[in-house]
Parts: structure tokens; C-alpha cells; sequence
């Protein structure tokens, strides 16, 4: 079974790519062939400068590791260094009907936010089902927010093999329920582009002032919240805590008493503890970047291993070869 997934070089990782995405993708790695990448060409659809791309770049491949992507056992790259995407890309592009990206709702979403889009924005899809197809994918574990995406790649890989013959492996999408929309500070999806996400890593003072500005109603501490379950502190506490400390506090929340502000504290707590080994990982890690190149360029020379077999076969079912 091959598992596959790929995340943006956009900016800081938060708990939403966290829980929605890298943690069951490294759970995964223990029960299949994980191919996890970094999509730098993507990135490019939305970030304009190469200083902040090679550095996000770089962050990735440092949260990714520290959180438990383990190199052994997982593949893991840069989109960038296996350039064999960008030709399946076109192949693709010319069995993929306009509709059907112009129904994308996160491309309409983008719009809708005043982005002025560029060819890439719209064709992103595309080079999502190239990464998708081009390592015969059987899982790729997203967030919600990717599920149109896989289905578009679902729909491309079965057009192409009806018109050319048998290719492509038609993918899976794997979402866990629990944490299938991580919601941010302000109760919208946790999003890198929102300004609501409180990253995995970073100052402490500032990620304190993030988890203490997570968005509460006026309600007095006294009075008793029957919603105490839709408490957004209280949903990250499902998160980052133990089941019986979670309860615990929903409980005192439920009943009246525990004041917002003694909520985020502790929610705080949990979450800096949490991570708190992941940290000083990422810590030794940033000590030796040599060896996190490494790992990006052995994994690059894996990956294209695999990436170039199927190309080649595309190529021969649509005769260019
Ligand atoms: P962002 O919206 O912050 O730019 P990306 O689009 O780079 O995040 O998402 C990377 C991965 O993390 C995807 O699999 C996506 O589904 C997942 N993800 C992002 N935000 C959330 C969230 N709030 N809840 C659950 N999963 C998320
Ligand atoms: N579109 C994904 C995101 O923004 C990133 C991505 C690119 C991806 N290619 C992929 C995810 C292939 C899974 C499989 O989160």
C-alpha cells in the first residue's frame, strides 16, 4: 500500500496541519510505503518571494522531522526535485475538462478573498493529481479542506484511463472525523492565510498571547455552559491533552466556575507540554542542517526512481513514447 501526501511551503505549520494532516500521515508511515514531499511548485500559486520560499522550505522539512517523520521509514522530498510532475502535469491538463476546475471551491474561495489569479491558482489541481497519480497513490491522509482536490484527481485519473487504457491507480482520500477542520483562534478553519493559527513551533511569549486571544463569548465565569463542547479552547484541549484533563476541564466549563481566562491557561499548558519533545528535537535538528538536506536529497532520488516508471508508462499508453 502506498500512502502519499505533500504540504505547502506557505508558511509557519500550525495545529490544523498538525492534527489534520502530519500526525495521521506519520501514524501512517508505520503501515505502508509513505511518500511524504514538500510542495514548493505549489507554494508558487501564492508566495512571490524565493527568500521566503527556500526558507519555509527549510522550516517544513524541520517540523515535518521533529514531529516524527521518520526518514527509515518515510520517503520525504521536495516537489521541486523530482521535475517529472510537471510533465505529467500537462498530460493530465489535456484530459481535464475546464468545468471541473472552474467548480473548485477552494479556487472560487480564493477569488471570492480578492485574489487576483494567476494560471497556476487555477491548474493547481492538476499538478496536485500529477503528484497524486505519478506514484500510483492508493491513501493520500488531508484535512477536509483537500477533499474536492482528490476527487478532482480521482475524476482525471479515470478519464485518462478510459481514453488511453488502464494507467493510473485511482487514490483514496483518508480524513479522520475527529480532526477533519481544526478551528482557528476565531473559530474559522485554522488557516496559515486566516492570521487564526497557533503554530507547532515558535516564541513562546508569542504563541502565549495567540492561545489567550482565542475568541470566547461574555458570559461570566460563573454562570453554567451547556456548550461547553463547542468551547473553542475546549476543542483544542481535545487536542492537546489527556481525554480525562479535556473532560475534566469541559466539565468545570459545563457546570460554572472556571473562568476563560484559567481555561486558556491550562489549555496553554497542555499544549506547550505536548510538544515540548518535538521541540527540542526541531532544536538539534536546526543544529545539523546538513544531514536535513540529506535526507531531502536521498529521499528526491527515491522518489524520481518511482515517479519516472509511471511517467514512462503514461507516456507509452498516450503514445509520445
Ligand atoms: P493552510 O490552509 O494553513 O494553508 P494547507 O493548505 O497548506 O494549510 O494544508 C496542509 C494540510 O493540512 C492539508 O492536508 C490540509 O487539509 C491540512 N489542514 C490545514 N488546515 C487544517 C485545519 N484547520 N484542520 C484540519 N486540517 C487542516
Ligand atoms: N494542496 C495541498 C494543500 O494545500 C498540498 C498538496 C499538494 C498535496 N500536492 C498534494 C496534498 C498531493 C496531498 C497530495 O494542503
Amino acid at each position: 500500500m502506498r500512502i502519499l501526501s505533500g504540504i505547502q511551503p506557505s508558511g509557519a505549520l500550525h495545529l490544523g496541519n498538525y492534527f489534520g494532516m502530519m500526525k495521521p500521515a506519520i501514524e501512517l508511515q508505520e503501515q505502508g510505503e509513505a511518500l511524504y514531499f514538500i510542495a514548493d511548485y505549489h507554494s508558487m500559486t501564492s508566495l512571490t518571494s524565493a527568500a521566503q520560499r527556500r526558507q519555509n522550505t527549510l522550516d517544513v522539512a524541520l517540523d515535518f522531522l521533529a514531529c516524527g517523520l521518520d526518514p527509515k521509514k518515510s520517503v520525504f522530498w521536495r516537489q521541486s526535485d523530482v521535475p517529472e510532475v510537471t510533465e505529467l502535469t500537462w498530460l493530465l491538463s489535456t484530459v481535464t475538462p475546464m468545468g471541473l476546475l472552474e467548480r473548485c471551491t477552494s479556487y472560487k474561495e480564493k477569488i471570492a478573498k480578492g485574489v487576483s489569479p494567476n494560471h497556476g491558482l487555477f491548474a493547481y489541481p492538476v499538478l496536485m493529481a500529477a503528484d497524486i497519480l505519478i506514484f500510483d497513490s492508493n491513501i493520500v491522509p488531508v484535512g477536509r479542506d483537500q477533499k474536492q482536490h482528490i476527487e478532482i484527481t480521482r475524476d482525471i485519473a479515470t478519464k485518462f484511463n478510459e481514453l488511453y487504457g488502464p494507467t493510473f491507480v485511482i487514490p483514496q482520500p483518508q480524513i479522520k472525523e475527529e480532526v477533519a477542520v481544526v478551528p482557528g483562534t476565531d473559530g474559522q478553519k485554522m488557516s496559515k492565510s486566516y492570521g487564526n493559527s497557533i503554530e507547532i513551533f515558535g516564541d513562546e511569549k508569542i504563541l502565549h498571547k495567540k492561545v489567550m486571544g482565542i475568541l470566547m463569548d461574555s458570559r461570566t465565569p460563573e454562570e453554567p455552559k451547556a456548550d461547553a463542547d463547542k468551547n473553542l479552547a475546549i476543542q483544542l484541549f481535545k487536542l492537546v491533552a489527556a481525554p480525562d484533563v479535556a473532560e475534566d476541564f469541559t466539565e468545570r466549563l459545563r457546570a460554572g466556575g472556571l473562568g476563560y481566562g484559567e481555561l486558556k491557561k491550562g489549555l496553554f499548558e497542555h499544549y506547550w507540554s505536548y510538544f515540548a519533545p518535538a521541540r527540542a528535537r526541531r532544536a538539534e535538528l536546526a543544529t545539523n542542517l546538513d544531514y536535513v538536506n540529506q535526507v531531502l536529497n536521498n529521499g528526491a532520488a527515491k522518489a524520481r526512481t518511482l515517479a519516472q516508471s509511471v511517467l514512462r508508462r503514461a507516456k507509452v499508453a498516450s503514445g509520445l513514447a
